[in-house]
């Protein structure tokens, strides 16, 4: 078993390029399967969840050729329309693969993906919207019987939210069918926009893609293609995070901050400077930091839910109170019970967090989800003293050598194993 050593008090002062967007790969891995060939997807991180796809695809028959940065999926054979329980459980975003399967097979069983570390997860809008172009859904025990004995056809299909897996899972299942289908309410992340491109780029007719409403003009079949993958918008807040809360510099490279605006705003509300030039972006923090009084978590282009846990140890270094609301999941906040055991002052009622700034001291914590995983190392980066994070797994479903990649910026990151046993005392708190 593995943790990450964090020995706080460095500021931090480089430049880093931004890895490929991991909630961009998982919807066109899943797309590759409309295509009766090769696809090769660059810019791909190495990553977990991305591991968790690609198995997924050699399971429905598909052959991968995983070289680093560069993904090539051949899904000339696939043969199956099942994906077996311990893979849906590894990754929750695995009922992204039901409507490709779907389109490419006619049918698809997958059990329910289940909630996860962030509470329950439905997926009820993916298979009503999957039923009103033409598939049929039996449950039985917790596992789906997806059909569509006549093919999928074109529907006017309104989100009464705007579901980021169920756009997607709509778009990949009806890029290739008979008719047209439209999406109201659909999410705009630029992750949607970017799996609309590689569609497009394959022979899709797709337009509308982040906006609200997305049209989908079904096509006879797609081809082989290539896509570079955007760049990550929650990894590079991750590293303004850390500049911020370190006091010190970053300049990301790749960076795209059109992508993430509502975060540097509030970057800027905090007293840190941002300076960009062409695809780079420079932030440096201002010490102390000022407070946030409401900061709320929306549907893009709001600021997103992913980003808030990055805050809130930022927010545990800056002057007075501040308070962050959650919108979008129940148990966003899961992670502060471990910040606390920083020095964190953060009271939760409900769905909003207060904080209070004051010095955080090192730590053992451990990792309850990917981004409130992120939040603690963030928190160690501040603290004064040697921290170690524990169940780092859930980081690395989401970041290429995070360890690495801090220590390029001037941190103090290592990984290293550790036994079972391990129980480096938590600094003891003065109340
Ligand atoms: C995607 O999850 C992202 N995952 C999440 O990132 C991200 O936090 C989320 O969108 C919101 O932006 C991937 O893209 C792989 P949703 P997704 O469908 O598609 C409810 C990360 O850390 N809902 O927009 O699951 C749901 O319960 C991950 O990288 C239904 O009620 O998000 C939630 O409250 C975490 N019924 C809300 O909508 C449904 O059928 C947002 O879900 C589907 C969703």
């Amino acid at each position: 078993m593995t943790a990450f050593t964090v020995d706080g008090g460095r500021r931090t002062d480089g430049t880093i390029r931004v890895q490929g967007a991991k909630n961009s790969v998982l919807p066109i891995l899943a797309a590759t399967l409309l295509i009766h060939n090769k696809s090769v997807i660059h810019n791909c991180p190495p990553l977990g969840d991305v591991d968790a796809a690609l198995k997924i695809l050699v399971k429905l028959g598909c052959v991968c050729v995983n070289d680093h940065q560069s993904v090539i999926v051949d899904a000339t054979d696939v043969a199956n329309y099942e994906i077996p329980k311990t893979l849906m459980h590894e990754m929750r975003s695995s009922v992204l693969f039901l409507g490709a399967i779907i389109s490419r097979m006619g049918r698809a069983v997958i059990t329910s993906p289940g909630g996860c570390e962030l509470g329950p997860r439905p997926i009820d809008l993916h298979l009503s919207s999957l039923k009103q172009c033409g598939v049929n859904v039996r449950e039985e025990e917790g596992t789906l019987f997806c059909s569509a004995p006549n093919g999928l056809h074109g529907a006017t299909i309104k989100l009464p939210f705007p579901s980021v897996g169920a756009t997607e899972n709509i778009m990949i299942a009806v890029a290739v069918s008979k008719g047209t289908t439209v999406i109201y309410g659909a999410a705009k992340e630029p992750e949607i926009s970017d799996l609309a491109d590689f569609l497009n780029a394959a022979g899709a007719k797709i337009s509308g893609a982040g906006s609200d409403t997305v049209i989908i003009e079904g096509v006879k079949s797609l081809h082989s293609t290539e896509h570079k993958v955007i760049p990550d918008r929650i990894v590079a807040a991750t590293y303004l995070s850390a500049a911020a809360i370190t006091g010190g510099r970053v300049c990301l490279k790749e960076a795209r901050p059109e992508y993430y605006l509502s975060v540097l705003k509030v970057f800027e509300q905090m007293g840190c400077t941002l300076t960009g030039k062409g695809q780079e972006l420079t932030l440096c923090a201002r010490e102390p930091l000022r407070g946030v009084s409401t900061l709320v978590t929306r549907a893009y282009p709001g600021f997103p839910t992913d980003a808030g846990p990055l805050l809130v140890p930022v927010l545990c270094r800056a002057e007075g109170e501040s308070r962050i609301t959650e919108t979008i999941f129940e148990n966003r906040f899961r992670f502060v019970e471990q910040l606390r055991y920083f020095g964190a002052d953060i009271n939760i009622n409900g769905r909003t967090a207060t904080v209070i700034g004051r010095p955080l001291l090192a730590a053992t914590v451990d990792c309850t989800d990917l981004r409130g995983g992120t939040a603690l190392v963030l928190a160690a980066l501040a603290a004064s003293g040697r921290s170690f994070i524990r169940e780092v797994h859930h980081i690395k479903r989401g970041y290429y050598d995070l360890p690495g990649c801090l220590s390029a910026l001037g941190c103090e990151v290592k990984e290293v194993e550790i036994d079972g046993s391990h129980t480096a005392e938590k600094e003891e708190i003065t109340p």
